[in-house]
C-alpha cells in the first residue's frame, strides 16, 4: 500500500492538470487511469482527434474551392481515408505520450487500472488499496443515449465511432445540431458525404447568439449540410450496413423516415462515474447526475473533491483544466479560483465560431441595459485576402459603463480572437480600452478592435 497527499481518479484535462499542479505545489501525487493511454476523452476520442480530422478535411476543401483562384493549378487531392486515420492517431499519440512525459517529469505515479473509493481516504485499483489524504474525482463524461436509438459504433455511432469509421459514408444522418454534430458533420461533408442534420429545436447550437446561429447555419448549408429542424427523432432501425432514422416534425406531428449509411448520435453527454463507489460513500449528487460540489470543488464527503465534466457547468476541456489547477491550489492551502463568467466556447468548423460571456438574450432576461458593437469581416483586408470575409465580430457592453459583457465571433480564427476579449473581460475592461489598443495590420484581430470602436463613435472600415 502506498500513501499519497493526493490521488486523482481520471487523467483527462481535469485530472492530469490537477495532478501536475498538485505535484508542482509539493504534494505527493498519483493519478489513476483505466484507459491504456493518458489524456481522457479529450486527447483520445474528443478534442484532439476531431481537430485533426477538421484540419485535414479543411485542407481538402481549400484545395477544391480556393486553390485555382490563387493560381494554384492541378488535380485536387483525393482522400486516402486510411492514411487520414493514421495521421489522426499519430496526433493522439504525440499528445498522450506528452502527458506521460509530464507525469514522469513531475514525479506523478500513474496507477494503471479502474479506481474506486471504498472509503474516504482510500482508493482501490485492482487488488491494491492506496491511502490518500485527498482524492480528486475527475472521471469525465460519456455520450448520452436516446430512447429507440441503439448504438453499435459501426452504423449507429457516437462521436467515438465517428472518429474511426471503416470508410467515408455516402450518406450520413446526424442526430443533434450541437457542437459534436456540426464539427463531425462538417468533416464528413467536406470529405464527400451527403450529410443531413436532424435537430429537435428550431435553431442550431442552443444557447448561442441568435445572429451567429443564423449566419452559421447559412454557411454550413452553403458547404452542403442539410438541416431538418424542429424534428424529434423517434428511433433508428439498423442492419449491418445501413440504417433508417424515424423522426416526427414538431409543427404538425407528421412522421418521416430518412436513410443513412451511418447515423451519428450527438444529443449531448452525461457525467460518468460508474464503478467509482459513489453511492456507498453517500456522495451528494445533483438532479442531473453530476457530483455536487461547493465553491472549492469539495464534495459532501470530507477529503473528496470533484472537477471537470463530472460536475456542473460547460463540458469543456479548458473548464476542466482550470478547475484542475484551482482545486490543487485549494488542497495546497492556496486560493484556487475559476471565473465561470469568462469561459470561452469555440466550435472548430470553418469558419470557427466563438463566444464568451453574456448574450443579448441573457441580458434581456436579466433586464440589463446593453449596447452592441458589430463589425463584418468584409471590412477586414486580411480576411478578404483568404476568402473569409463572411462572418462578424459582435461585442456586447454595459450601456452605462461601456464594460465588456460578452462577445460572439463567427469568422476566421474566431477561436483565437475570442481570447483578446476574455483577457479584457478578466481585467474589467471597457470597449474603449480595446478600441484604444493598437492592433497590427493586416490581422483578423483588427475586426475585434473595429467591433469595439462600433460600441463608441463607430468603426473606421465600415
Ligand atoms: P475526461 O476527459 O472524460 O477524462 C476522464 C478520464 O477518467 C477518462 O480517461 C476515463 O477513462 C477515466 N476514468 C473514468 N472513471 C475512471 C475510474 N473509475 N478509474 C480510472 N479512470 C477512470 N472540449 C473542448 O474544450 N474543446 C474541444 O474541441 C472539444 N472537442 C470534443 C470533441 C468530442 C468528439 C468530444 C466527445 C468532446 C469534446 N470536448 C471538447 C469535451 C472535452 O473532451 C471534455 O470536456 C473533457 O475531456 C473533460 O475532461 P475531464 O477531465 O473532466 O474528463
Ligand atoms: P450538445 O448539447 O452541444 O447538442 C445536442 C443537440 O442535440 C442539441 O441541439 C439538442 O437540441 C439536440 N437534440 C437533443 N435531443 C434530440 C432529438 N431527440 N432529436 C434531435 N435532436 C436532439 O451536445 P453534443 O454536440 O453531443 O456535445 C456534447 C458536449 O461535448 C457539449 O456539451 C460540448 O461542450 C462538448 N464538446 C465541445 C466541443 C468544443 O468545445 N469544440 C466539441 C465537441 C464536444
Amino acid at each position: 500500500m502506498s500513501t499519497y497527499d493526493v490521488i486523482v481518479i481520471g487523467s483527462g484535462p481535469g485530472g492530469y492538470v490537477a495532478a501536475i499542479r498538485c505535484a508542482q505545489l509539493g504534494l505527493k501525487t498519483a493519478c489513476v487511469e483505466g484507459r491504456d493511454t493518458l489524456g481522457g476523452t479529450c486527447l483520445n476520442v474528443g478534442c484532439i482527434p476531431s481537430k485533426a480530422l477538421l484540419h485535414a478535411s479543411h485542407m481538402l476543401h481549400e484545395a477544391e474551392h480556393n486553390f485555382a483562384e490563387m493560381g494554384l493549378k492541378g488535380k485536387s487531392p483525393s482522400v486516402d481515408w486510411k492514411q487520414m486515420l493514421t495521421y489522426k492517431q499519430s496526433t493522439i499519440d504525440t499528445n498522450t505520450k506528452g502527458i506521460e512525459f509530464l507525469f514522469k517529469k513531475n514525479k506523478i505515479d500513474w496507477l494503471k487500472g479502474w479506481g474506486s473509493i471504498p472509503e474516504a481516504g482510500k482508493v482501490k485499483v485492482g487488488d491494491e488499496v492506496h491511502e490518500a489524504k485527498n482524492i480528486i474525482i475527475a472521471t469525465g463524461s460519456e455520450a448520452s443515449s436516446l430512447p429507440g436509438v441503439e448504438v453499435d459504433e459501426k452504423v449507429v455511432v457516437t462521436s467515438t465511432g465517428a472518429l474511426e469509421l471503416g470508410k467515408v459514408p455516402k450518406k450520413m444522418v446526424v442526430i443533434g445540431a450541437g457542437v459534436i454534430g456540426l464539427e463531425l458533420g462538417s468533416v464528413y461533408a467536406r470529405l464527400g458525404s451527403e450529410v443531413t442534420v436532424v435537430e429537435f429545436l428550431d435553431a442550431i447550437t442552443p444557447g448561442m447568439d441568435p445572429e451567429v446561429q443564423k449566419t452559421f447555419q447559412r454557411m454550413l448549408k452553403k458547404q452542403g449540410l442539410e438541416f431538418i429542424m424542429g424534428a424529434a427523432v423517434q428511433k433508428t432501425e439498423a442492419t449491418k450496413t445501413k440504417a433508417k432514422v424515424h423522426y416526427k416534425l414538431r409543427k404538425d406531428d407528421s412522421e418521416h423516415v430518412i436513410d443513412a449509411d451511418v447515423v451519428l448520435l450527438a444529443t449531448g453527454r452525461k457525467p460518468y462515474h460508474d464503478g467509482a463507489g459513489l453511492d456507498a460513500l453517500g456522495i451528494e449528487m445533483t438532479k442531473r447526475g453530476q457530483i455536487a460540489v461547493d465553491d472549492h470543488w469539495a464534495t459532501s464527503v470530507k477529503g473528496i473533491y470533484a472537477i471537470g465534466d463530472v460536475i456542473e457547468g460547460p463540458m469543456l476541456a479548458h473548464k476542466a483544466e482550470d478547475e484542475g489547477m484551482a482545486v490543487a491550489e485549494v488542497i495546497a492551502g492556496k486560493h484556487g479560483h475559476v471565473n465561470y463568467g469568462v469561459i470561452p466556447g469555440v466550435i472548430y468548423t470553418h469558419p470557427e465560431v466563438a463566444s464568451v460571456g453574456e448574450t443579448e438574450a441573457t441580458l434581456k432576461e436579466a433586464g440589463r441595459a446593453y449596447k452592441v458593437g458589430k463589425f463584418s469581416f468584409m471590412g477586414n483586408a486580411r480576411a478578404k485576402a483568404v476568402f473569409a470575409g463572411d462572418g462578424f465580430v459582435k461585442i456586447i457592453v454595459d450601456k452605462e459603463t461601456d464594460r465588456i459583457l460578452g462577445a460572439h465571433i463567427i469568422g476566421p480564427g474566431a477561436g483565437d480572437l475570442i481570447h483578446e476579449v476574455c483577457v479584457a473581460m478578466e481585467f474589467g475592461a471597457s470597449a474603449q480600452d480595446l478600441a484604444m489598443t493598437c492592433h497590427a495590420h493586416p490581422t483578423y484581430s483588427e475586426a475585434v478592435r473595429e467591433a469595439a470602436l462600433a460600441c463608441g463613435d463607430g468603426p473606421i472600415h465600415m
